[in-house]
C-alpha cells in the first residue's frame, strides 16, 4: 500500500516554459499554504467535521452490519440522490467493482444504479426493467428537501407499495439525511425506515466517506474499512505543514498560481485509467461548487474559479488533445495514472511483414496504455502546457480512499487561496428555488412572479 505520488515535474518553467510555474513562484506561496492548512484544520472539530470521518468506527459498524443483515436479500442497489450525494457512490462504485460488475456481479452481491438525473426518458425505462422488488433504495439528501431526490422518492416508494404493500416495502428503503432536519427525516420517523445520518459538518460534495458514500459501497462488497484507511493515512500526510511534503499543499498552490498567475482558468483532469473516469467527474463538482464562487470572503463580487474539465485517456486522446495540444493556452492537466494494473491483456503475434501491425505484436494492453500515456504528457510537455500527474500504485479501496480524501483537503485549501468560501453553493440553491416557484410549491410564490415577470417580454426563437 505505496502512498499516491504526485510527479509535477512537468509543471515548473524549466521544463513547460513560460506558463510554468518559477521555484520562487512556489517557494513564495509555501508560507500562506501553511497558514491555510491551519485555518482549514482550526475547523476541524467544528464545520468541517468531514476532516475526520475515517476515524468513526462506531459508524463503520453499523454499516458494515446493516450490509451483512441484508446480504444476499437484494439483486440491486439503488441511489436516489444528486451532486454530492450521487458522484462519489458512482465514483467508487466504477473504481472499486470495475466496469463490468453490473453485467455479471459476484454470486450475492448486487448490481448498483445511481440515478442521479430525473429524465422521464432514463426513470421510466428503469421501471420497466429493474424489479423494484429486487431493489433496496437508498434515499440520500443531506438537506432532506431536493426535489429531484424527493419526486424520484415518491415514484418509487409507490411502486414498492404497490408491488409489496406498506408494510411490505420498509424493508427496501434505506435513507440517508440530516439527523434532525427535512422532510426526508420526517419521513423515516413516520414510516420507521432504516435510515443513516449525515453527520453535521459535512458537506454534499465532501461527503463520500460518510454514510453518504459508505452504505452504497457496503452494500455492493466495496472493502469501505480499506478506504477508510486509505483516507486516514492521506490524513496523516495531508496534515503536515512541511510545503514541499505536504501534496495537497502543493496541489492546491499549482492550481491557484496556474490560474492566477499564469492565466489558465481550466483544470483538465485526464484519467488514464478507465476505472477512474467517474473520480475525475467526482472532481469536478468538487473543484467547481467549492471555487465557483461571485463573492469573496469579504463580501466584494469577484467572480472566482476554475473551470474542471474531465478526460478520460486514451479515448479522449482522439478528440480533446488536438486542442489541448495545440488551443489556446488556458488550461493545465492532471494526469490520474495507476501504476500496476491488476489486469494485462497480450497483444497477440500476426502478420510480421506488415510493419504498422508486427510491432503491437508480443506486447501487451497495458505496455501500450502506458506508452500512450507518456505520449501525450510528452507532448504536452513539448507544446509548453503544464502538466502534472498523480500515481496510484493500483487501483483498490486504500489508493482510492488516499485520492479522495487528499483532492478534498486540496480543495479547502485552495478556497483560502482563492479566498471564497469553498462549502456553500449559493448559485446551487438559487436554481433549486427557482425550480421550486415553477412547480408552484407553497411559500414560493412571491419568486414565481418575478420569474413570470421577468419572462414576459418579446422572445426571439426560430420555429
Ligand atoms: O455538494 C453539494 O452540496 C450539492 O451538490 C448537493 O449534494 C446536491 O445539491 C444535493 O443536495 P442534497 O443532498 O441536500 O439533496
Amino acid at each position: 500500500m505505496k502512498p499516491i505520488r504526485f510527479d509535477y515535474t512537468n509543471v515548473m518553467s524549466s521544463v513547460v516554459g513560460e506558463h510554468g510555474l518559477e521555484e520562487s513562484d512556489l517557494a513564495r506561496l509555501a508560507e500562506p499554504s501553511q497558514r491555510a492548512l491551519d485555518a482549514v484544520q482550526a475547523r476541524r472539530t467544528k464545520d468541517l467535521r468531514w476532516l475526520d470521518l475515517p476515524y468513526r468506527e462506531s459508524v463503520r459498524r453499523s454499516i458494515l452490519d446493516y450490509a451483512a443483515s441484508v446480504r444476499g436479500r437484494f439483486q440491486n442497489v439503488c441511489v436516489l440522490g444528486i451532486g454530492g450525494s450521487a458522484l462519489g457512490n458512482t465514483a467508487l462504485q466504477s473504481a472499486l467493482n470495475g466496469p463490468f460488475h453490473d453485467l455479471q456481479p459476484p454470486k450475492g452481491v448486487p448490481r448498483l444504479f445511481v440515478l442521479d438525473n430525473i429524465d422521464p426518458e432514463w426513470i421510466g425505462p428503469f421501471l420497466e426493467t429493474v424489479d423494484p422488488a429486487e431493489t433496496v433504495f437508498d434515499v440520500i439528501s443531506k438537506s432532506g428537501t431536493t426535489a429531484e431526490t424527493m419526486s424520484q422518492f415518491l415514484i418509487l416508494r409507490a411502486e414498492l407499495v404497490r408491488r409489496l404493500g406498506e408494510r411490505g416495502h420498509k424493508d427496501h428503503v434505506v435513507i440517508t439525511t440530516d439527523e434532525k432536519k427535512g422532510v426526508l427525516r420526517q419521513v423515516v420517523e413516520r414510516e420507521g425506515y432504516r435510515s443513516f445520518d449525515v453527520p453535521d459538518g459535512v458537506g454534499g460534495r465532501f461527503s463520500v466517506l460518510s454514510e453518504v458514500g459508505l452504505v452504497s459501497a457496503a452494500l455492493v462488497g466495496i472493502d469501505i474499512e480499506a478506504l477508510l484507511a486509505g483516507a486516514a493515512a492521506s490524513d496523516a500526510r495531508c496534515k503536515s505543514r512541511k510545503f514541499a511534503e505536504n501534496p495537497a499543499l502543493v496541489h492546491a498552490a499549482i492550481q491557484f498560481l496556474l490560474h492566477t498567475k499564469r492565466a489558465l482558468p481550466m483544470s483538465v483532469t485526464f484519467a488514464y485509467s478507465h476505472r477512474l473516469r467517474n473520480v475525475a467527474d467526482w472532481y469536478a463538482q468538487l473543484l467547481a461548487e467549492s471555487l465557483g464562487k461571485k463573492h469573496a470572503r469579504d463580501g466584494k463580487v469577484v467572480h472566482r474559479g476554475p473551470t474542471p474539465i474531465r478526460a478520460v485517456g486514451v479515448t479522449d486522446q482522439h478528440s480533446q488533445v488536438q486542442l489541448y495540444a495545440e488551443g489556446p493556452f488556458d488550461k493545465w492537466f492532471t494526469f490520474l495514472a495507476v501504476e500496476e494494473p491488476s489486469i494485462d491483456v497480450p497483444i497477440p503475434h500476426a502478420y510480421a511483414d506488415l510493419e504498422a501491425l508486427a510491432y503491437l505484436g508480443g506486447r501487451t494492453l497495458g505496455e501500450l496504455f502506458r506508452a500512450e500515456r507518456e505520449g501525450t504528457r510528452i507532448a504536452l510537455t513539448e507544446a509548453g502546457r503544464p502538466n502534472a500527474m498523480f500515481v496510484l500504485e493500483r487501483v483498490d479501496a486504500h489508493a482510492v480512499g488516499q485520492l479522495l480524501y487528499l483532492l478534498e483537503v486540496s480543495v479547502a485549501v485552495m478556497g483560502e487561496h482563492y479566498d471564497v468560501d469553498a462549502f456553500d453553493q449559493p448559485g446551487v440553491e438559487a436554481g433549486k428555488i427557482a425550480a421550486y416557484a415553477l412547480m408552484g410549491r407553497a411559500g414560493y410564490e412571491g419568486r414565481r412572479a418575478e420569474i413570470e415577470a421577468r419572462t414576459r417580454g418579446p422572445k426571439r426563437m426560430l420555429q
